[in-house]
């Protein structure tokens, strides 16, 4: 039987703590589908379709990935994708929580779908979406935490929003 892992996140944007647990990833499963799972009343600095853009651009030269997004339940997208593991990075202990919580009610909802948790590389145990974002709004330098063209596309959201030229 196929191993096909379901990577969910919000991925606004991806980082290259990411990008660490999907390639150690691809070496446990078969496929796997990075899942941009939102929600239309959260704010996000990246549209679902933009961050699904970016995604596919960094892992286009990948085998066996697929790139998709949702706003709906995600056991019930797991099952239907036809997969039956929900694969999480896991960083410092204030994941933990959070990470169980999830987990746990994925697993109530659902008990043919497991969770399995990948720890991160220790280089991007502190590094999250949220403070790349806020560093990078003030003008800071993200380069190495962010995918080349994360950074590129971080400039440029920043400038539009601030009605500068990137
Ligand atoms: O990158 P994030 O923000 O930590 O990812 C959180 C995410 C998207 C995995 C979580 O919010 C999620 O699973 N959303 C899908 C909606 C859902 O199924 N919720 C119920 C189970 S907790």
């Amino acid at each position: 039987m196929k191993k096909i892992a379901v990577y969910p996140g919000s991925f606004d944007p991806i980082t290259n703590g990411h990008v660490d647990i999907l390639k150690r990833g691809m070496k446990m499963f078969d496929e796997i589908i990075i899942l941009v799972a939102y929600n239309p009343n959260k704010a996000s600095l990246f549209t679902p379709e933009e961050r699904v853009e970016i995604i596919k651009e960094v892992t286009k030269n990948w085998e066996n990935i697929r790139v998709d997004s949702s706003a709906g339940l995600l056991v019930e997208y797991v099952k239907n994708a036809g997969a039956n593991v929900i694969f999480r990075g896991l960083r410092a202990l204030s994941d933990f929580e959070y990470e169980f919580q999830m987990a746990l009610m994925n697993r109530r909802l659902d008990r043919e779908v497991e969770t399995v948790f990948l720890m991160s590389g220790y280089k991007w145990f502190y590094t999250s979406s949220s403070i790349i974002k806020e560093a990078a709004s003030l003008g800071g330098s993200v380069k190495g935490m962010v995918p080349e063209i994360v950074c590129q596309r971080l400039q440029r959201k920043f400038a539009e929003l601030k009605g500068t030229k990137p």
